[in-house]
């Protein structure tokens, strides 16, 4: 059985709403289906950290859903998808996956994507951290999600925050086989040895 080409992208309030909006433009250009779903802190981090309304960001994606909807098409294993990436993945939101106490449509998601054993990454943005953080990573990686922090590489040398947006989330996308043509890959596009100017010159 072929999943549809759906993929569902949470948005939670942790810092860094960017890589939910970069993740929902890259795909706009593909034959994927996006059905987001935001938490209401999400709401609170888009208006700090983005240049853009609620309803600008949610006309990005095929489909939205309020997160109060839990009787929503994706919080049923019965709805196929090819999976789950919350981007970012708040504290908060990463313990209510870990637990399984799942309080609204975003973390019912998560969890159903875990329960039929499709693929859920995650995201998480803290730091630093505690033990307790560590364990609900350790018990979501348990329950077979992906704990993808954002955290940027240099090799590729980045001219801008933008580009390490678009890097992280391209990397996201690969662990899904979705490739949007956009990310700089070390041995093909990017040289596996420095390449410094001729020291004989000038
Ligand atoms: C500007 C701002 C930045 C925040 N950054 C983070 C963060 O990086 N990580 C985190 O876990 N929570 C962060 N928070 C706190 C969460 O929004 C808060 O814990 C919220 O209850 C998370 O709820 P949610 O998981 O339902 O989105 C931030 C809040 C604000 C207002």
């Amino acid at each position: 059985m072929t999943a549809p080409r759906r993929l569902i992208v949470g948005i939670s309030g942790a810092s860094g709403a960017v890589y939910g909006l970069r993740l929902l433009e890259l795909l706009r250009g593909t034959d994927i289906e996006t059905h987001l779903v935001l938490t209401r802190a999400a709401d609170v981090t888009r208006e700090h950290e983005l240049d853009l309304s609620a309803k600008e960001l949610r006309a990005l994606a095929t489909v939205h859903y309020p997160v109060t909807d839990i009787g929503a098409a994706i919080a049923s294993g019965s709805f196929r998808t090819m999976g789950m990436i919350v981007a970012p993945c708040s504290v908060r939101t990463l313990a209510e996956i870990a637990t399984g106490v799942t309080g609204n449509l975003l973390t019912r998601a998560a969890d159903v994507i875990l329960k039929e054993r499709r693929r859920l990454v995650l995201l998480f943005r803290e730091t630093p951290l505690h033990l307790g953080h560590i364990r609900n990573m350790l018990a979501v990686t348990e329950a077979g999600a992906i704990v993808m922090p954002p955290v940027p590489a240099f090799y590729s040398r980045p001219a801008s925050l933008d580009a390490m947006v678009t890097a992280t989330v391209c990397r996201a996308l690969d662990l899904f086989d979705i490739d949007v043509g956009r990310l700089a890959r070390w041995g093909e596009d990017l040289p596996t040895r420095p390449q410094r100017g001729d020291p004989t010159a000038g």
